[in-house]
């Protein structure tokens, strides 16, 4: 291929990549599972900018696909065809590589009732269907699969077409990528928390993360994978500091900050606010910043780890800390980052931004609103939340 062509890998035609590492960051004693993973690029002509993340194509569990099979009585070897394809599938196939296990809705419980034969099946789908309080309706459905549906009403069994008719296509999900292009140019890194939970009476798992866990074969040039630009990255001024706030996994995109500039000797200042329930067992890649706070490349990281006391502490109470500090950066140009949890944490950080600078900047809490739309309007505030 011509080098300056572009790249032809994208999300529509994914790469085939060889995963060339696997590691458990979190110790054996975490309640969590976070783990390290390498994807080579080479042969892919992909390259990446820091922010960018990258996008995986898992394919579901074998077991959960054999287990659906079985409960609702199909061999797997039923033809179907996809909604928007044009040729048909084995359902093995389909549910395998194509659909989403997890998910039901309403029209699915509507089509089991309508099938099945047993009165009690019937009646139980007609009492769920039927639930006049939208909160239990919500959480009736959301602590279901496909397969629990199957298993506590056998009666029911709709024709396998009707079935993935009803089904969501299994889509790729994203990952922050964690290393730099300028000291890996050739491989991505990622920092992936293994999402297994227990709802409903049945052991769980996520589909990607626990295919990158468990299923993805070492060495095989078969993970599809595409790199997903990102508005998130580091300020193009190498002398600009940055502020980074990733509990978790959203510190991912912050190794490749400060890898980059660490390989780059860019001058510019690093602080980074590190958060994870216990630092014996949860301090992801806390070597690599112990090497780099030695070297100079990362300025200050302050930790916070929720579970190492009784009361919780957050990295939003380390930066109401440092308030005094943390608004001195941003006087002299800081962009401010924060990556991980959507649904609690980047609120909460949100909050204490705001109270940082109403408090050290002499505003009304208006003010302070309009002043941290205008940071944000500026790209001096990132935020990369899922
Ligand atoms: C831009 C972006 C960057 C991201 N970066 C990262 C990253 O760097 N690292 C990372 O680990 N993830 C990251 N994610 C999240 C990642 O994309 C996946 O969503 C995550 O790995 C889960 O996918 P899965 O296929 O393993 O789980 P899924 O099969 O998608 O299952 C997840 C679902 O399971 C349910 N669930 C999960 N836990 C529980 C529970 N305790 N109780 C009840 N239900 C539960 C929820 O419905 C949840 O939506 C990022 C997401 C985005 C959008
Ligand atoms: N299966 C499990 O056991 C399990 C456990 C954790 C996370 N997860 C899931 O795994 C995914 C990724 O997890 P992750 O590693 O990125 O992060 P995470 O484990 O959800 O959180 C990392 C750190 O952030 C803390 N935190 C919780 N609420 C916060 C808030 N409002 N403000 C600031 N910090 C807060 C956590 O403390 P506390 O947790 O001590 O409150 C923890 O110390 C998430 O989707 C999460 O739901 C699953």
């Amino acid at each position: 291929m011509d080098s300056a062509m572009p790249a032809p890998f994208d999300k529509n035609n994914p790469f085939p990549a060889r995963l060339v590492d696997r590691r458990r960051l979190s110790s054996p004693a975490s309640q969590k599972d976070t783990q390290h993973f390498s994807v080579s690029l080479e042969g892919s002509g992909l390259s990446y900018k820091c922010g960018d993340s990258l996008g995986v194509f898992a394919t579901n569990n074998p077991a959960s696909v054999a287990a659906l099979l079985k409960a609702a009585g199909f061999t797997g070897d039923e033809q179907v065809t996809i909604p928007k394809d044009v040729s048909p599938v084995a359902l093995r196939q389909a549910l395998s590589t194509r659909l989403a296990l997890n998910g039901p809705t309403y029209k699915f419980a509507q089509l089991l009732h309508d099938r099945a034969t047993d009165a009690a099946d019937k009646a139980r789908l007609a009492a769920a269907i039927g639930e006049v309080d939208p909160e239990k309706k919500k959480a009736w459905m959301e602590q279901r699969e496909f397969l629990d549906l199957f298993l506590e009403h056998p009666s029911a069994r709709p024709a396998a077409q009707e079935v993935i008719e009803l089904m969501r296509k299994l889509m790729p999900r994203l990952y922050s990528i964690s290393s730099a292009p300028s000291k890996y140019p050739q491989e991505i890194h990622l920092t992936v928390a293994v999402v297994r939970y227990e709802t409903n009476g049945r052991q769980r798992e996520g589909v990607c993360s626990s295919y990158l866990a468990d299923r993805a074969r070492m060495h095989e040039a078969d993970l599809p994978i595409f790199v997903a630009d990102s508005h998130f990255g580091l300020p193009a001024d190498d002398n600009v500091p940055v502020i980074m706030v990733g509990p978790g996994t959203g510190v991912a995109p912050f190794r490749s900050f400060v890898m980059d500039r660490a390989t780059r000797g860019a001058k510019g200042p690093n602080w980074l606010f590190f958060g994870d329930q216990r630092k014996d067992h949860d301090f992801l890649y806390a070597d690599e910043w112990a090497a780099h706070l030695q070297s100079g490349a990362l300025t200050r990281l302050d930790t916070a780890f929720s579970r190492d006391q009784a009361a919780k502490v957050y990295v939003q109470d380390r930066m109401r800390e440092n308030a005094a500090e943390l608004w001195k950066w941003i006087q002299l140009g800081a962009y401010f980052y924060v990556c991980g949890d959507a649904k609690r944490m980047a609120k909460d950080v949100d909050a204490a931004l705001h109270a940082i600078v109403a408090e050290q900047g002499g505003l009304t809490p208006e003010a302070a609103v309009e002043w941290v739309k205008q940071f944000k309007k500026d790209g001096r505030y990132q935020r990369d939340v899922y």
